[in-house]
Order: structure tokens, then C-alpha cells, then sequence
């Protein structure tokens, strides 16, 4: 699953037909437990699940699957250079690093000719609209061209969650100048059969305004 709107890799063949899957090394960054890596198991692909959080990793390792977790930055990426066909991230590593051309550099690195990398993230354009799921989330309150990062802190003033904005231009640049050819951008639409709310994702919002956005790569 790509996304919050249920875009399903069985319909978007993204990463190419199912069936081509079978044998391929295929990189997971930002992981979390590991779902697409699991998913991609059971195609007969041999996936790799990198994530920067060893927690998230134990929840991979509790629910199981026979591939490697990593625990490692995705900005500094612990792979031979040309060692995966494929990479992919659903909302992984991307919205959360300030400067994501470290990450594409290096996945770009770590791929083989032709590779491709498919990643989503939140749709730059949600960026203007409070994050709330009902009304109040249709109406822009902030400048949709302010990078300025989104900071939470705990009671010591840590930050606790910190998330990156990068306007639509700032992701297509990033992309072409890491080295990638931009082979398609997929804006999913909110499906009939999809009544659930999470988050600032609902029904109502996905209607009207993308939510998610996802990029597909493929190294020259
Ligand atoms: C929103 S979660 C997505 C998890 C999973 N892909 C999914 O679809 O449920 C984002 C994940 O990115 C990971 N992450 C954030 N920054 C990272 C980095 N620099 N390198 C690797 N992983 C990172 C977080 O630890 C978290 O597990």
C-alpha cells in the first residue's frame, strides 16, 4: 500500500508487473514494520527493510519474515554501490530528512542501471492546509511556499517529530539533479470504497485536494 487513500501495489504495478518481481533485490527505505518488505517477500523478491528506528525494527522482527532488517540512516546507506534492481518507501525517511538529495544520491548509488525507486510522501500541496481531517482542513492557512520544517518538542524543548516541506518544483529538482529520470508523478485519487479517516486523511479531503504523492524514478 502506497498510501493513506489505499493505492494498492497489485493495481499500480509501480515497481513493475508482479509477477517480474520474482528474484529481484529490492531495497525498503524507512521500513517501519516492514509491510512492503513482507509484501514483496511473498512475490518471491528478496527485499532488504532499512529504517533509522531499532524500535520500529522490533515491531518488523515480532510480526517476522525471512529478509534482513537494517538499522541505518537512509542519508548514509550501508550497501555496495549497484547492489538492488529496485528501491521503494511509502512516506519512509523522505518528509523527515532536511536535505532528502542526500537520501536520493545515495539510493541512486546503491542501484543498478536502469533501477527504479518508488517513493511517496504527503502531497506538497497539503502543506497550506491545517492537518485536520474535517472542514477546517479545506481552508489554506499557511503559505504553501514556507519550507520552514514542522517542530514538535517535549516539555524540554527536544524535538520530539520533525517534518520537511519540499514544494512540487523542489521535489522535481531534487530528483533530476540526484541523478534520476522523472518517469511519472501519481496523484491517487480518494476511492468510493475507502470510508476511513487517519490522521488529516479522510474522505471528505481526498474529494477535493490530493493527498499523497508518488514519485517514480529511474536511474539513468
Ligand atoms: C511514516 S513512517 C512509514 C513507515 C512505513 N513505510 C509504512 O508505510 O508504514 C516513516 C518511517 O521513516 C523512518 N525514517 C525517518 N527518517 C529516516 C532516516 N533518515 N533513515 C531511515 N529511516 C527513517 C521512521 O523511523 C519511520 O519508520
Amino acid at each position: 500500500m502506497w498510501c493513506p487513500e489505499g493505492l494498492d501495489e497489485v493495481e499500480a504495478e509501480l515497481l513493475g508487473p508482479p509477477e517480474e518481481l520474482k528474484g529481484k533485490d529490492v531495497l525498503e527505505i524507512g521500513a517501519g514494520a516492514a509491510q512492503c518488505s513482507r509484501w514483496l517477500s511473498a512475490q518471491g523478491a528478496r527485499p532488504v527493510a532499512l529504517d533509522l528506528s531499532h524500535r520500529q525494527l522490533q515491531h518488523a522482527l515480532r510480526i517476522g519474515g525471512a529478509f534482513p532488517l537494517v538499522c541505518a540512516d537512509a542519508g548514509a546507506l550501508p550497501f555496495a554501490d549497484a547492489s538492488f534492481d529496485l528501491a521503494c518507501s511509502a512516506y519512509g525517511a523522505l518528509p523527515f530528512v532536511a536535505d532528502p538529495r542526500l537520501v536520493l544520491r545515495e539510493v541512486r548509488r546503491v542501484l543498478r542501471p536502469g533501477g527504479r525507486f518508488v517513493f511517496s510522501v504527503t502531497h506538497p500541496v497539503r502543506w497550506a492546509f491545517p492537518d485536520e481531517p474535517g472542514p477546517e482542513g479545506l481552508t489554506v492557512s499557511a503559505s504553501y511556499f514556507d519550507r520552514t520544517p514542522y517542530v514538535e518538542q517535549d516539555e524540554d524543548g527536544h524535538a520530539v517529530y520533525v517534518e520537511h516541506h519540499r514544494t512540487l518544483g523542489d521535489r522535481v529538482r531534487d530528483i533530476v539533479t540526484s541523478g534520476f529520470r522523472l518517469v511519472d508523478l501519481v496523484e491517487p485519487e480518494w476511492p468510493d470504497w475507502n470510508t476511513s479517516e487517519w490522521g488529516g486523511w479522510s474522505p471528505l479531503r481526498g474529494n477535493l485536494i490530493p493527498g499523497t504523492a508518488v514519485f517514480v524514478c529511474e536511474r539513468d
